[in-house]
This record gives structure tokens, sequence and C-alpha cells, in this order.
């Protein structure tokens, strides 16, 4: 009987399995945790979130960069992402341990993620291509992301709610997929440097979920808050005069 001829996918499945795994951290996961420090600035006031906008959008080669370094990637972990987490077999039924929920929830997560970065994608970076205003030429941006983001096609409450379930398939799927990279890769050997760095890696995902966090409460409770900071501009307004 003729023997099955291995696709090119087949053949080269290891070499494309760790690019995948590797790429999941640099950029993307670098880029995830500079983007989500980024926005956090929106705590600070509008004027700290502005300058640093600003900065990222004055950066020689912008387009480039975006390219090479966050559409690539992405597409390509997203894509060999779905292509292994359509052969995943969940058997947290059978063995309810740690680990067995964990490799189910990075690949829920995975999809929750994959749906996220579409709708983040057309609701600020390609909102243009749908009608609405370019964010590039909006300025201050702080107000454009405030007024114009949080509250075109859904009301802000929905905007919300779904930035913060993306925000959380994210942060996790990174974290819970920095353990697995070290792991697949052999930078961590042994039960005890393991353990050591799941709590790391905990400890990373609530930083990112808190700066996740007061950024969204920042861009959310802006008119509350008055745009130059952490207190409503009247209320400043009647304590300087009393
Ligand atoms: C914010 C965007 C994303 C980041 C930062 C990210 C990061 C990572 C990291 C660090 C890993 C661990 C690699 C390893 O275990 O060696 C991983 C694994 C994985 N990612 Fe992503 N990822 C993202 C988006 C996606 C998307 C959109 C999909 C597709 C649906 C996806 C599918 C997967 C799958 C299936 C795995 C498990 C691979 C395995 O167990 O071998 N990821 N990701």
């Amino acid at each position: 009987m003729a023997e099955a001829v291995a696709g090119p996918l087949d053949q080269h499945h290891f070499a494309i399995r760790r690019l995948h795994s590797l790429m999941g951290i640099v950029p993307i996961g670098a880029f995830l945790f500079n983007h989500l420090l980024t926005n956090s600035t929106a705590f600070l006031g509008e004027k700290n979130f502005d300058d640093h906008v600003l900065w990222i959008h004055h950066m020689p080669w912008l387009l480039a960069i975006e390219v090479c370094f966050i559409f690539v990637p992405i597409a390509f972990h997203a894509v060999y992402g779905v292509v292994i987490a359509l052969q995943a077999r969940s058997n947290v039924s059978r063995y309810g341990y740690g680990d067995n929920w964990r490799y189910m929830l990075q690949r829920v997560t995975a999809w929750i993620t994959l749906v996220f970065i579409v709708v983040h994608l057309v609701h600020f970076r390609f909102a243009h291509w749908f009608g609405a205003e370019s964010y590039a030429a909006a300025h201050p941006y702080f107000l454009a992301f405030t007024q114009q983001g949080f509250t075109m096609w859904l009301p802000m409450s929905a905007w919300m709610v779904i930035y913060v379930i993306g925000l959380a398939a994210a942060v996790f799927h990174l974290c819970n997929g920095l353990v697995t990279f070290c792991i697949t890769w052999g930078v961590v050997i042994g039960d005890d440097s393991r353990k050591r760095l799941s709590l790391a890696a905990a400890a990373l995902g609530l930083l990112l979920m808190a700066w996740g966090l007061i950024s969204l409460y920042a861009l959310g409770t802006m008119e509350a808050r008055g745009p130059g900071g952490a207190e409503p501009a009247h209320v400043a307004q009647h304590e300087h005069l009393s």
C-alpha cells in the first residue's frame, strides 16, 4: 500500500510550531505589554495620554513597523493558532487537573482574543474604512477616543464589557503562554522552577490587567472626571473659589 505523502505543514511542523510559539512572546507579547502601558497613561490625564500617542504617531517608518512587527506576526500566529486550536481535544471532564484546565483555557482565550483583535482593529485602527473619522487625524486623541470611539455604534457600557472580556482573554493567553513557552523551549526544567515561573506569570497578569482596567476606567469616566485629570473640572473650580 502506498504511503501518504506529508504536506508542507507536516514536513515543517516542528519549525513552524516553534516560530508560532516565539512570535507569541516576541513581538506580539512585547507589543501587548507596551500597548497596555501606553494606554494606562490615560489614567494620568488627557495630556499625558496625548503626548504618548502623539510620539507613537510621529515615529519614522510607522507603517512599515506596524506591518512587520505587529500585523504580519499576529496574522501568522492567529492563522496557525486556529490550525492548532481546531486540533485540540479537551479532557477536563475526565482529568480536572490544573494543567488540563490551562491547556483548555489557552485555546478558549485564543478564540476570544481572535474575535477581540478583529473588533478592536475595526473599532479603532480601521474605523475610517467603515465611515467613522480617522483617529490618526484626530486631536486631542483622548477626547477623540472617549467621545467618538467608545460611543460609536454601541453604548459605552457595551464597549466597556467587550474591552474587559477581550483584555482578560489576551492577558491570560499571554501569561499562561509565557509559562508554556518556557517549558517548550527548555527555559525552565523541574517542578520548583515551574512553580516560581507560574507565580511570576500570574503577577505579570495582574499588572497587565491593572494597566488595562485603569485605562478603561479613565477613558470611560472622562466626563465625570473632567478631561484634565483625576477630578471633575467643576469640582476643582469650586474648590479653587472657596
Ligand atoms: C494578543 C495576541 C496574542 C498573544 C500575545 C499570544 C501569545 C501566545 C503565547 C505567548 C503562546 C505560548 C506559546 C507556547 O506555548 O510555546 C501562545 C500560544 C497559542 N496561541 Fe496565541 N497569542 C495571541 C493571539 C492568538 C490568537 C488570535 C490565536 C488564534 C486563535 C492564538 C492561538 C494560540 C494557540 C492555539 C496557542 C497554543 C499553542 C501550543 O500549545 O502549542 N493566539 N500565544
